[in-house]
């Protein structure tokens, strides 16, 4: 089975990756995912400065679904400058994503230009949807700061790879707003879905919610997200595919989910909870269950899969 893929020209020998999420804080947790059958490596999003964790609890997951409010701890980006050296020294032949959040404008684009800049970075993932910050908003919701960002974004002349990772959306005709924005702009992915963000789960018994951040809100993830996350990509991709790949970020459990997302139209996936569950071997197990559920039916190439979904 053929399973590498590329964004612009930058080659990943498997398009199963980690998302930026559990377990790619550190050096240590991210020459990990290097030396595993990870496709690539993306590093957790990074802040100019290095941030804390959200207090707790921030994470509760039982088998059906998760909630978080992390809070975008990491170590600020110069660390990520470093980690990256580090990588590509061991690891010369593994895709680097450095993953960028925005808070605000001049920081940003220090951010962007010092990734751009690094050649051990490979390619540039904005974060546009964590909700988890207090009194910060998931900017890919304001379409027109979004445009203005994307102007101002590639205006800074960009040459990597660069995406935005997206929050859900639940009308089309927002999905088609969002994708009208892109379309002006050589963005070469997206990154679909974050998770469902500020959401609440009460605890009857002790009648409290079930984390502490942000009054109890948090990012759902879960059985009945990956629906959420297979209309995104099944509607963006209708509309923007001839220019940007999609990578599914979402609630992936085995290889049949992610057979599944290629056929609504994904190219790359990013594996986020069942990582941080299973640690490494998961993108083996995965990996391998894909292979064998597609080649048993007749499949020897992603490419033919993607977008493959029958009509009814
Ligand atoms: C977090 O760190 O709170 C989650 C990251 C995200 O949702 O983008």
């Amino acid at each position: 089975m053929h399973i590498s893929q590329t964004l612009k020209t930058v080659e990943f020998p498997s398009f199963i990756f980690n998302a930026s999420g559990p377990r790619c804080t550190t050096q240590g947790e991210l020459l990990k995912i290097a030396g595993s059958s990870a496709g690539g490596i993306t590093m957790k999003s990074c802040s100019p400065e290095a941030r804390q964790w959200n207090p707790e609890p921030r994470y509760i997951e039982v088998d059906m679904w998760s909630i978080n409010s992390m809070g975008l701890p990491n170590h600020g980006y110069k660390k990520y400058l470093e980690y990256a050296a580090e990588i590509k020294k061991q690891f010369p032949n593994k895709p680097i994503i450095a993953s960028i959040v925005w808070f605000c404008p001049e920081d940003f684009f220090l951010l962007i230009k010092a990734f751009q800049e690094d050649k051990n970075v490979d390619v540039l993932e904005v974060n546009l949807s964590c909700p988890n910050v207090v009194g910060k908003p998931q900017i890919a919701y304001d379409f027109e700061t979004t445009d203005e960002l994307l102007q101002q974004i590639f205006a800074l002349g960009i040459t990597k790879p660069i995406g935005f990772k997206l929050p859900p959306y639940f009308d089309p005709v927002h999905t088609e707003m969002m994708a009208n924005i892109l379309k002006k702009y050589p963005v070469d992915f997206i990154t679909c879905i974050n998770s469902v963000g500020n959401t609440l789960i009460i605890d009857p018994e002790t009648e409290q919610p079930l984390i502490a951040p942000k009054w109890g809100l948090g990012g759902l993830w879960g059985d009945y997200v990956k629906p959420v996350a297979l209309a995104n990509v099944r509607m963006f991709y209708k509309m923007i595919w001839d220019k940007t790949k999609i990578i599914w970020c979402g609630w992936i459990k085995n290889g049949i989910d992610v057979f599944e997302h290629l056929l609504a139209g994904a190219s790359l996936v990013q594996l986020g909870t069942v990582f941080g569950k299973e640690d490494t071997d998961c993108f083996e197990r995965i990996e391998s269950e894909f292979i064998e559920y597609a080649s048993s039916k007749g499949y020897s190439d992603i490419s033919e899969i993607i977008w493959n979904l029958k009509e009814l």
